[in-house]
């Protein structure tokens, strides 16, 4: 196949006219004939000043080219867009498939041999990945690592389990606004992603798991200077990749890749955002997640890795403790080592380099998990029939077993309503319920799951609630919450038809979530229902496309017509 400049020529008249025209463009830039007769190492760029966490990928691309040039490939930057968390309005899951769409399309129109994607923030990882995935040209992910950990007061802060925890605190009248001002200055103290195990260092994990970055990729401080250096072997490998065309995503991203994704996923107490994700990546391949086998996965991974929300660390400590080639070392005989990497060898290269740390209780053998059980499992009932997912990992263990009243919010706005409202009918051991927050609900399935607790029951000193929705929580928040409920309200799904004043029995050992109510009187309440219609919001653009095509969340929330052909058999 033809590398470098000559990849993909167009006809515009013969090639030879069409590369004489791409050459006389590019030179305009003052490229020489030595520099554009090499292979091409794309890297996607997306800083932007909407997005501290790849505050440092100017830093990571300078690096990056370096490493290219050093193996005497030729490297072009392009930008692609950039999400983040805060400033993605209406949420940046609802834009998640389109940077994918973008970026498979720029790898695709582009000639170049082999790509590096730079992301971080929360779905900017997955996006890259899907796209790397179908566009499977030689890949190299560069995550731009965690922020280092803020300090209030002798206290350790971390963005962004403590942004919840401190304005629960504030809400409640123990913290005044100026400690709430201080504490705002402090949460984020350097670019980079959020550095507990929120999506971002779970999708960063995954990365590495999956053997799309370098080894230690993960974990490296966003700030420190081994991170750039991470960027110029990665250009290298890049570099080399491209003159031997591998390996690409589809040689890496195998099932035995994708089962250890999802051990890795469950030992590092990671985000429910996570499995969403990787059965959105898995479907750009002919491989599927199974949520019945992610269930039984999670009896019998233990949480290994010590990091909030879940535990006591963050990503820093990780790090210095050996990081995820550590943590493979410690899952033992439940990660297949013969996976592949863009290192060059396999996963046993990796556990074999791993560091051993004396004396670190970060990452805990298996003989001495944080939990004994995995991060998540899956529910099914009447109320998901589907599924749905809690983070027991992150819950209340009094409350994994519960039957409460349900007190119902038709949508965000009514619960941001009624919540604070001194006469809400609610008491602690009821169960919140909200409505039409999920992929085509909100729309784009905002991380609303994780509903406040009543500032009149946080009063009494209660901070947990059983708390259920089609919607996603944040990987760095913390409680009784069940999510993803499929099929979602706005698309038919039961969860639409609860009232307030049902029962609802949530049942984590035996894995269920039903809604205590008749079958005869749920079928009353849907024919009164009726069908759903398209909402305004949903009227033309991408917002249409979405509202048409997006799937559940039992499918990754992909459009359903990005999927590749699944495996036969
Ligand atoms: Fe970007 Fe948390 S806001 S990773
Ligand atoms: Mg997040």
């Amino acid at each position: 196949m033809s590398k470098g400049l000559r990849k993909g020529l167009t006809s515009y008249g013969d090639a030879g006219f069409s590369l004489f025209l791409r050459k006389a463009f590019i030179k305009a830039a003052g490229y020489s004939d030595d520099a554009l007769d090499r292979p091409i190492v794309g890297i996607t760029d997306t800083a932007s000043d909407f997005n501290p966490c790849h505050g440092n990928v100017p830093a990571l691309i300078e690096a990056a080219k370096r490493g290219v040039m050093l193996a005497g490939a030729m490297p072009m930057v392009f930008p692609t867009i950039s999400i983040h968390e805060s400033f993605a309005h209406p949420t940046s899951m609802f834009l998640r498939n389109l940077m994918a769409m973008e970026t498979e399309e720029m790898i695709r129109a582009q000639p170049m041999d082999a790509v590096i994607v730079i992301g971080g923030c929360d779905k900017t990882l997955p996006a890259q990945i899907m796209a790397a995935a179908s566009a499977d040209l030689p890949t190299v992910v560069i995550p731009t690592g965690p922020m280092v950990v803020g300090h209030h007061k002798g206290e350790v802060l971390g963005a962004c389990t403590d942004c919840r925890r401190l304005w629960s605190a504030h809400r409640a009248g123990q913290l005044d606004a100026a400690e709430i001002a201080a504490v705002e200055g402090r949460l984020a103290p350097s670019v980079g992603t959020c550095m507990v195990m929120g999506t971002a260092s779970t999708m960063a994990c995954i990365t590495e798991t999956l053997g799309l970055s370098l080894p230690m990729s993960a974990t490296i401080p966003a700030p420190h200077a081994e991170r750039i250096r991470l960027a110029e072997a990665s250009g290298r490998r890049a570099a080399e990749m491209a003159v031997s065309g591998g390996p690409r995503p589809s040689a890496l991203l195998t099932p035995d890749a994708f089962r250890n994704a999802q051990v890795v996923l469950q030992a590092i107490g990671g985000s429910t955002n996570g499995l969403i994700h990787l059965t959105a990546i898995a479907n750009r391949t002919p491989h599927r997640i199974d949520l019945d086998a992610f269930d039984r996965l999670g009896r019998a991974v233990p949480v290994l890795v010590d990091l909030k929300p879940s535990g006591e660390h963050y990503m820093e400590h990780f790090h210095h403790a050996g990081g995820v080639p550590k943590l493979m070392a410690q899952l033992g005989d439940l990660i297949d080592l013969d996976a592949g990497t863009v290192a060059g060898g396999t996963l046993r290269d990796v556990v074999a380099a791993a560091e051993d740390v004396p004396g670190q209780d970060v990452i805990r053998p298996r003989d001495n998990p944080i939990k004994p059980l995995g991060a998540m499992a899956v529910l099914r009932g009447n109320l998901a029939p589907r599924g749905a997912v809690i983070k027991h990992s992150a819950a209340s263990p009094a409350l994994l077993q519960h039957e409460g009243r349900a007190v119902v919010f038709a949508s965000i706005p009514d619960m941001t309503a009624r919540i604070d409202d001194p006469d809400l009918d609610v008491g602690p051991d009821d169960v919140l319920v909200l409505q039409n927050a999920g992929p085509k609900g909100a729309p784009g399935m905002p991380e609303a799951g994780y509903l406040p607790i009543p500032k009149k029951i946080l009063a009494t000193g209660v901070k947990d609630m059983v708390r259920i929705s089609d919607a996603r929580m944040s990987g760095t928040a913390f409680g009784t919450i069940v999510l993803h409920v499929t099929p979602e309200s706005a698309d038919g799904g039961p969860l639409g038809l609860v009232r307030t004043g049902d029962r609802i029995r949530l049942d984590t050992a035996g894995r269920r979530i039903d809604l205590l109510v008749e079958p005869a009187e749920l079928e009353r309440r849907r024919s009164e229902a009726g069908p759903a219609e398209r909402p305004a919001w949903a009227a033309r653009g991408y917002s249409r496309l979405l509202y048409e095509t997006v799937e559940q969340a039992d499918e990754g929330c992909d459009f359903g017509f990005m999927r590749a052909t699944p495996e036969a058999g």
